[in-house]
């Protein structure tokens, strides 16, 4: 009798093992139980031979990939707004303040509407798995109520997800801020409390501290934010919050907290900068910013498209991985135009180059194995879960997708499809949710072109 909750898999595996090492395993074996990955082994060919080695899985299920499909790990998306999703495409006219003035701060004060927040929130997670997205780090709104909905969805269709009320007292228009700062921690809490009595085990959904950035939040928010993140010494809280995306953001940033020349020595003042916050974009930062964040631990999600976009600026990449500075990415939907990470993979391989024939370093070029690496391992290391998921090691979490490259345009007559590297490269440069045929959060099918036999969300 096949055994529920072991499974093989027998294929193509590809992942990266660092920035600088992808590893395809042309045909090896992956052995599944429950939620945890138990082995990964080249010198496994077949289902047989997995049964054999491996007798704790002799009547487990199986799945043997066809020649043109492979594992690829879960795309890991380190920022997006949630309540924008609405809004992508749109706005690309005016800068950061115009941006977020004429569309950002109108659409987040509708999140008022809980019904609103249910039918996008709800179409927003289902699609963000359908494109691989197995983890996001979402922002949300100043709407406990709403963001707790987002945390509702993730649960009940399986995603994993770092969820925060936003929060937001000055510098905002459209009625889009709190009350106060009481208001606005008091509400914070309810959103931490609430997420962490709905997944206990922080198995999918964890709970996220967000001040908006520095010139919207005043130093007793920022305080009281910092407080609640450290969580009295014990396990801290993920942070996410903006940081130097433009020069007009610091200089408000300093009107608003005075004292405070750079954006990293007022974030780590507070108690929010360690090894659980996630800073989006990170484009204008000093060289006193630059070390802060590697002493602290504190990673970068870089956003390309919506740097582009806004044009905010170009992110140092490559100085601040040579700084020892963790970098992810992200889609930061809405101010880019895409929600999928091989988007933000690709750009950032083009900011890259850009960057590379401005300066004449060529040094600052992202190559394929970096940018791979960037959306997978380097994401779960920006959201401190790098001993859990962004790879195939034995020991974690199963979040995972079955890609097919096969019948896309020019895979069958390219000649490249006894190229390993070739086939991963088509995928990531070229592909789309087409491909992706089965995603795996936690060991579980949640979605994908096969579509779960009984979806995960309805067990
Ligand atoms: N700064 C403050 N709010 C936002 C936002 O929603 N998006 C981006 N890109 N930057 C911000
Ligand atoms: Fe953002």
């Amino acid at each position: 009798m096949p055994s529920s909750n072991k499974h093989i898999f027998i294929g193509r595996i590809v992942h990266s093992l660092s920035l600088k090492k992808l590893e395809i395993l042309p045909w090896a074996g992956l052995g599944i139980e429950n939620d945890t990955i138990v082995f990964v082994d080249r010198s496994i060919k077949s289902v047989s031979d997995a049964r054999k080695k491996y007798p704790s899985f002799a009547t487990a299920a199986s799945t043997v990939l066809s020649s043109t499909q492979f594992l690829f790990p879960g795309l890991i998306d380190t920022h997006l707004h949630a309540p924008q999703w609405p809004n992508l495409a749109m706005g690309m006219e005016g800068n950061l303040a115009e941006w977020v003035r004429d569309y950002t701060d109108p659409i987040e004060a509708s999140y008022s509407d809980n019904e609103k927040a249910k039918r996008v929130y709800s179409e927003l997670v289902q699609k963000e798995l359908e494109l691989g997205s197995t983890t996001v780090a979402y922002n949300s709104t100043i709407h406990y109520q709403a963001t707790n909905i987002l945390a509702d969805m993730c649960l009940k269709y399986g995603q994993r997800s770092i969820i925060g009320k936003l929060c937001i007292l000055g510098g905002a228009t459209h009625h889009n801020y709190e009350k106060s700062v009481e208001q606005s921690l008091e509400d914070e809490e309810k959103s931490v409390e609430y997420i962490q009595k709905i997944d206990p085990t922080g198995k999918l959904v964890l709970p996220c501290i967000q001040p908006r950035g520095g010139p919207w939040a005043p130093p007793a928010l920022m305080d009281g934010l910092g407080k609640m993140s450290q969580n009295g010494g014990g396990e801290k809280l993920h942070v996410q919050a903006h940081m130097c995306e433009t020069e007009d953001d610091i200089e408000k940033m300093r009107k608003v907290h005075p004292g405070f020349e750079n954006y990293g020595e007022m974030y780590k003042s507070h108690g929010l900068l360690h090894e659980k916050s996630i800073l989006a974009h990170c484009i204008h930062l000093s060289d006193v910013d630059i070390a802060i964040l590697a002493e602290t631990g504190a990673g970068v999600a870089h956003n390309p498209n919506s740097n582009t976009c806004l044009r905010d600026g170009v992110c140092r990449v490559r100085e601040l991985l040579d700084k020892g500075v963790k970098v992810g990415l992200g889609t930061d939907c809405s101010a880019g135009y895409s929600t999928f990470m091989l988007d933000s993979m690709r750009q950032a391989s083009n900011v890259s180059r850009h960057l590379s024939m401005r300066t004449g370093d060529d040094n600052n070029t992202l190559g394929f194995t970096e940018i791979v690496y960037l959306g997978t391992l380097g994401s779960a290391g920006v959201l401190s879960m790098q001993d859990q998921i962004g790879n195939f090691l034995p020991g974690k979490l199963f979040d995972a997708l079955l890609i097919d490259v096969g019948g896309n345009d020019c895979i069958n007559i390219s000649g490249w499809e006894k190229d390993d590297l070739a086939l991963v490269k088509k995928w990531v440069f070229m592909g789309d949710d087409r491909s992706i045929r089965k995603v795996f959060v936690n060991g579980v099918h949640v979605a994908g072109k096969d579509k779960p036999k009984k979806a995960a969300w309805l067990k």
